[in-house]
């Protein structure tokens, strides 16, 4: 792949890389390769098309793999400063950008946008402008450039005055806000949030439903969205890699071990989330205790398997609800567990192995975000499970655009009713299970993450005007 200065045809540009680097005890460095829709949608372009991805050294195993000029070909790590990458990464883009696309404020006393912030605010726009400009001297003339995410929503405008030659794309794997809680924003943040986006040719985002939050946000607050095109690209589940990799022996491993923890002939309501305040992962456990209190012929012949993987541990409260996750669920099994009975298995130490094998074995799976760009565990889950699965899913997720009529929908605020939708679920006949897991996989597979890609990339610089 290229990575020769002013040589790449294909950029992609995100914080978090495809690749990430631990000092070992002997002061040699260890790669490990990560996964998700856009490295498999990378890899269909193939190895001749001249594509780089731009990424941010995150942990210090990263910036001395920079130092040591260690690296892998198509990959370009960033060393920003630490403490630069920190008010970007953690102050801005987790706690505010986030916070207001997910709508996860507690309104009363927060947010507070004060000196703080705009010191941190000049931080995120350094960040950005480092990864514009690595953007434009890598860019061959008239290159594409996809930049993901929230985290770099400036980079759109600043690279276009750098290099008006190249096609700009942006995509957003969050939800957007509608324009009433985005206009929390200072005004002049809201714009220039605004106006960095609408620096790209063309906008993507999973849903419809996100897509027209960012033209109503647009048309409010920045007149409207000009020449830029927006496009939707519902991302899917990678069936092939899923089930190949969901039969491996490990997995098969995790399953003997899941189904001794489970215990004989009992259900598995299954969760599969990074502990992220979004995920609703203690309304959950709360309807999960409903449904015990509410229907005691559970008790004891069900367990909820609920997989919360550290995520963001640097913010006090990811910190605090990864807390509350694990208090409520030993509060659950003290209150109704028995001698061969825990009602929650709960697992913190992220394990990808164990998660497919839960998804293998669920007869439920529990996805009740309170917002979600689109959500892959609901699209994951029905592809891999091995006798159809019930999916409870949340009316706020993205996926439910395309998976609602097969699912049992949830309001995720309300307890009662979720626990309602977990009795459902639990008792729908295995043929109607079967069923609508069929139809479930169908649609959660549609566009799988290399389409997902390819298709931007045309919309991007083809002349279908899309
Ligand atoms: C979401 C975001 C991604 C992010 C991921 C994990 O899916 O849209 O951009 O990479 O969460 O979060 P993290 O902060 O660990 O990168």
């Amino acid at each position: 792949m290229a990575s020769t200065s002013g040589a790449a045809q294909v950029l992609v540009a995100s914080n978090r890389g495809p690749v990430s680097y631990q000092v070992r005890d002997d002061g040699s460095l260890h790669a490990k390769r990560g996964g998700g829709g856009l490295v498999s949608g990378l890899s269909a372009i193939g190895p001749d098309a001249g594509a780089l991805w731009v990424c941010s050294a995150l942990g210090d195993g990263d910036r001395e793999a920079v130092r040591r000029g260690i690296g892998e070909d198509g990959v370009r790590m960033l060393d920003i400063p630490a403490e630069v990458h920190a008010d970007a990464y953690n102050g801005i883009a987790n706690s505010v950008l986030w916070f207001v696309h997910h709508m996860l404020y507690q309104t009363p006393l927060e947010p507070v946008f004060d000196a703080e912030f705009r010191r941190q605010w000049a931080s995120y726009e350094t960040y950005n402008r480092a990864f514009a400009e690595a953007l434009a001297a890598e860019a061959a003339e008239g290159a594409a450039v996809i930049v993901q995410d929230y985290h770099l929503v400036l980079v759109p405008g600043m690279l276009r005055e750098l290099r008006p030659d190249l096609r700009i794309g942006h995509f957003s794997h969050t939800p957007w806000a509608p324009p009433e809680y985005f206009r929390m924003l200072p005004d002049d943040i809201a714009r220039a949030v605004l106006r960095g986006m609408l620096g790209a040719d063309r906008l993507g985002f999973l849903t419809r439903r996100w897509a027209d939050a960012f033209t109503a946000c647009c048309e409010a607050f920045a007149g409207g969205v000009g020449d830029t095109r927006i496009g939707v690209h519902g991302l899917g589940a990678d069936a092939d890699f899923l089930r190949r990799r969901a039969h491996e022996a490990d997995v098969e491993e995790r399953m003997t071990a899941l189904r001794a923890e489970i215990g004989e002939g009992r259900k598995a309501i299954v969760r599969v989330d990074r502990t992220e305040l979004s995920k609703n992962i203690v309304r959950g456990l709360l309807a999960y205790r409903q449904l015990l209190a509410d229907h005691p012929e559970w008790r004891e012949r069900v367990a909820h398997v609920a997989f919360a993987y550290p995520s963001r541990q640097d913010l006090a409260v990811y910190r605090d609800y990864t807390a509350e996750v694990q208090r409520l669920a030993a509060e659950i099994n003290d209150e109704y567990g028995t001698a061969d009975w825990t009602p929650v298995v709960l697992h913190v130490k992220d394990d990808f192995a164990r998660s497919l094998a839960a998804y293998r074995l669920a007869d439920v799976a529990l996805v009740n975000p309170i917002r979600d760009g689109m959500n892959l565990v609901a699209k994951e889950v029905p592809v891999v499970s091995d006798q159809g699965c019930a999916l409870v899913l949340s009316r706020e997720a993205g996926a439910h655009e395309e998976l609602g009529e097969d699912a049992v929908t949830v309001n995720p605020y309300d307890i009662v009713g979720t626990a309602d939708a977990l009795h459902r679920a639990l008792t729908m006949p295995l043929s109607e299970r079967a069923d609508r897991t069929k139809r479930l996989t169908a649609a959660a597979t549609a566009l799988p993450p290399a389409q997902w890609f390819l298709d931007q990339l045309t919309a991007l610089t083809g002349q279908s005007g899309s």
